[in-house]
Order: C-alpha cells, then structure tokens, then sequence
C-alpha cells in the first residue's frame, strides 16, 4: 500500500491514538523464546509509536501497557512486567525529554511496587513542561474499574453537597475520569489479531474508529501506524447522524 506524506493526513488526522499492545507471548512462542522476551521486544514497538505519532503530529497517545486483570497472570511474569516497567522508564526518560514527550499515566497506580511507583512519578514531573506528545501510559487499568471510581467520588460529593446529582451529566461525567484532561480517542488500535476492547478506555472510546491488525506488538512499527492513520482519513464518522 502506497504510504501518504505527512501533508496529506493534516485534513483528517487524528488528535488521540490509543493502542491495546498485545501478542507479545505469541510472538514469543513462534520463535520458541519465552514470554519475558517478548515483552523485552515489546519495548521496541513502543518507540516506534512514539516516534511515529511525533513524525505524524498527533499530539496524544495512549498506550496500554498492563490492565487490572493482569495482576492474575503468573507471579514471575508480572514480575517481570515490574522489572521491564523500572528499566524503560529509567532508561526512556532522556530521549522523552529530547522528543518533547509529556507523560502521565492512568490506572490503580498504588498496586505496582513502591520503586516503580516512584520512577513513574519522577517521569511525569520532569516531563511535565513538554508539549509536543502527551503520552499516558494506562498501568494497572481497567476501564471499568475507572468507572466505578468516578461514581464513587460523585456519590461522595453529592453527599456532602458539592454536587446536585440533577446536575450529573454525560458531559461532565467525563471530568471524573483520569482521563479529565485529554480529548476521547479517535482510533484505537489493537494488535495480535484479537478483536475486544477487553477493559480499555470503556466511557472514552464511544466514537472512537478501531483498526485491528493481525500483526503481533513487537512487530509493530510506525509504517503499521501511518498505514492506519491513513486509513482513519477516509472513514466516515457520523456520530449517529446521517453522512454530509
Ligand atoms: C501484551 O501481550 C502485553 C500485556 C498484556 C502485558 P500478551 O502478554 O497479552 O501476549 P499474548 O496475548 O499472550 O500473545
Ligand atoms: C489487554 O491484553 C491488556 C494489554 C494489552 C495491556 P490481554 O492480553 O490482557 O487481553 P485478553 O486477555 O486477550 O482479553
Ligand atoms: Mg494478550
């Protein structure tokens, strides 16, 4: 497929991608590697996605690096996630910062060992000035976990009598969320083949387009995601209404 130049994606690019990174074991298993070694060649695939979003000029990217149902996976690999997580963001932070890359996260960050903890905080402020990305990397998510929590907190509020709850509505639900301060996604992709949202982004992604790719995470490259982005351009997104 012929791949469009940067010019051309500017009428319809898109503000927000967000991407379920999965297949790293499968692709692990096809090569008779273990499955720690696929999520080590996974850590590629995610600075292909940066420097593809950077070179593209989409300004948010959401990347799903482990969800709340993760933590049932066998110790020793979430063990090693844990290890994979402290060494990328140790080692990232200076080429973030080269790239103008600001980065937050979302997700029950409390749950991740208390170093890691650390590190990410230590990511976010000293990226915190950048402008050119905004990466949020969704660790130990769950969309409706996410949810639940913001329906917590309102419950909260509207018992000490900071909100009405006639005054709760679907556009200010959204301020409840992590995600408060970055527009909904427009595309969401998913690799390895599956096709589920499987916890993601469950209120954001109501109109957002979803490429599934049946290749598998570290395999992906920023060429996978100009191929997508090109493609997002020449969908039609009624938002319910009928075509112009
Ligand atoms: C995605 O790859 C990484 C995480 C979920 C942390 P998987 O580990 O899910 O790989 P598959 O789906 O088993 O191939
Ligand atoms: C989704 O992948 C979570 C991440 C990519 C971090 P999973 O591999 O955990 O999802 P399921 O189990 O196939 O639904
Ligand atoms: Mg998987």
């Amino acid at each position: 497929m012929e791949v469009v130049g940067k010019k051309d994606l500017l009428p319809s690019r898109p503000e927000h991608v967000a991407i379920i990174m999965d297949g790293n074991g499968r692709w692990a298993n096809r090569r008779s590697m273990s499955r720690m070694q696929g999520h080590e060649q996974g850590a590629n695939a995610v600075r292909e996605a940066i420097k593809g979003c950077r070179e593209f000029g989409i300004p948010y990217l959401t990347l799903f690096a482990f969800s709340s149902e993760n933590w049932a996976r066998p110790t020793e690999e979430v063990n090693h996630l844990m290890g994979l997580f402290r060494f990328f963001f140790k080692k990232e932070l200076k080429s973030l910062l080269e790239a103008d890359v600001k980065v937050t996260f979302i997700g029950d960050i409390n749950r991740l060992p208390k170093d890691v903890q650390k590190l990410a905080e230590e990511l976010v402020q000293k990226t915190a000035d950048k402008d050119k990305l905004h990466l949020t990397i969704a660790l130990s998510y769950g969309g409706r976990a996410e949810i639940a929590e913001a329906a917590k907190r309102l419950a909260e509020k509207v018992k000490s009598g900071d909100v009405n709850a006639e005054d709760i509505s679907e556009e200010n639900f959204g301020d409840f969320l992590q995600t408060s301060d970055i527009p909904d996604p427009d595309m969401i992709i998913r690799t390895s083949g599956e096709k589920r949202i499987s916890n993601f982004l469950l209120w954001q992604a109501a109109y957002a387009e979803f490429f599934f790719l049946d290749i598998l995470w570290p395999d992906f490259t920023k060429q996978d995601l100009q191929i997508a982005v090109e493609e997002f351009a020449t969908r039609n997104r009624r938002y319910g209404a009928i075509s112009a």
